[in-house]
């Protein structure tokens, strides 16, 4: 496979995978409505290589046209509004982005004759799950639109699939994806921003004046949550390697994360380690909505596909993180 379409390069995570793809040769178009993310991150990442398209995935016929225009093989569909409160907020925004959007894109792919999809879910598909590890097969029932809109797509998929003995897919759940490329020209800058590693970060920059910690009586070793961290590197590597391994008729379903759990308090200890800065800590609350612990069981990918994270190091993703901080304290400064 030569020529992969990136939906969402424009966005943090779709961009580290447009610099992966450029690095390694491939033919890179990028189709992203920049609503989010940033037209110069597709430049930064790929030198000018990669193709911006600016549109929306729910114009079927400029997809369809992009898809046949460049001769795509495989899709690799990061494209989502990805914010779990504006989700509970305003419900039809995201089940018409992300899920009718994403049945937009396999109704081109499909005109187009394009075979390959991996797509970006999530582990808040799994809702509240009774134990942990999560496992591939645990039951899925979310608990905001964010994750129905992801699960309807899984269920798209699927049902896509089963009727076109040619198509093959990966649906790929994330857990907290986090860390930067170390070259330190791309980074996450999303308004508002939700996640806990750039809100430290920005606590350093002085841009955010302290870090509220939500909770401290949880049954976990210091009472804060504990999630489970991926390198974004590390994430795009398994993209990669999957879109690689796809074969007609495949229906594949993987976890990605390190199966090692860390806790807000540590990404704090973290935050104050790498940056040399205080970063006041505020204790508050639990906040409703907020499972105690979410961590991977990452086995089966391994197993079946041989791949694994390499960076488990939280401190390490805090670091590569803050290299991109510290040289962009405004992000893009597009927004
Ligand atoms: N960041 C995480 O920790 C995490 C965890 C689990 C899953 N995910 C998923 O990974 C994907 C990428 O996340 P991210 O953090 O890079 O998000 P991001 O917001 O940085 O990037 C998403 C990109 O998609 C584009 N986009 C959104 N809707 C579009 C549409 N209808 N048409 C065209 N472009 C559109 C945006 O402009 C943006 O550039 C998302 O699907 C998200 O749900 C992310």
């Amino acid at each position: 496979m030569k020529n992969i379409l990136v939906t969402g390069g424009a966005g943090y995570i779709g961009s580290h995978c447009v610099k992966r793809l450029v690095n390694d040769a491939y033919n890179v178009t990028v189709l992203d409505n920049c609503d989010v993310g940033h037209e110069v991150a597709v430049e930064r990442a790929s030198g000018g290589e990669a193709k911006l398209v600016q549109a929306d995935l729910r114009d079927t016929e400029t997809v369809t046209q992009t898809l046949r225009d460049n001769e795509i093989e495989g899709v690799i569909h990061f494209a989502a509004l990805a914010q779990v409160g504006e989700s509970v907020q305003y419900p039809l925004r995201y089940y018409d982005n992300n899920a009718a959007g994403s049945v937009s894109l396999l109704r081109a792919m499909d005109r187009a004759g394009v075979n390959r999809i991996v797509f970006s879910s999530t582990c808040a598909t799994y809702g509240e799950p009774a134990s942990m590890p999560i496992v591939e097969t645990m039951p899925q029932q979310p608990i905001n639109p964010y994750g129905w809109s992801k699960l309807m797509t899984e269920r798209a998929l699927i049902d896509y699939g089963s009727s076109n003995g040619g198509f093959a897919f990966a649906v790929l759940r994330y857990f907290n994806v986090a860390g930067s490329d170390p070259d330190a020209v791309i980074g996450e800058d999303h308004t508002p921003e939700s996640h806990i590693i750039p809100a430290v970060l920005n606590c350093a920059l002085g841009k955010v004046e302290k870090m509220s910690v939500f909770g401290t009586d949880y049954d976990t070793p210091d009472g804060t949550c504990i999630r489970d961290y991926i390198h974004v590197n590390d994430l795009v590597d398994a993209h990669v390697h999957v879109i690689n391994a796809l074969e007609a008729g495949d229906q594949r379903f993987y976890n990605l994360g390190t199966g090692t759990g860390t806790t807000v308090l540590q990404i704090i200890e973290a935050g104050r380690d790498v940056t040399g800065h205080a970063i006041p800590a505020e204790m508050g609350p639990r906040r409703p909505g907020d499972p105690p612990m979410l961590y991977a069981d990452p086995s089966k990918i391994k197993n079946e596909l041989g791949w694994q994270a390499k960076c488990t190091d939280i401190k390490q993703m805090v670091a590569d993180a803050w290299g991109w901080f510290k040289n962009n304290p405004d992000g893009y400064g597009d927004k």
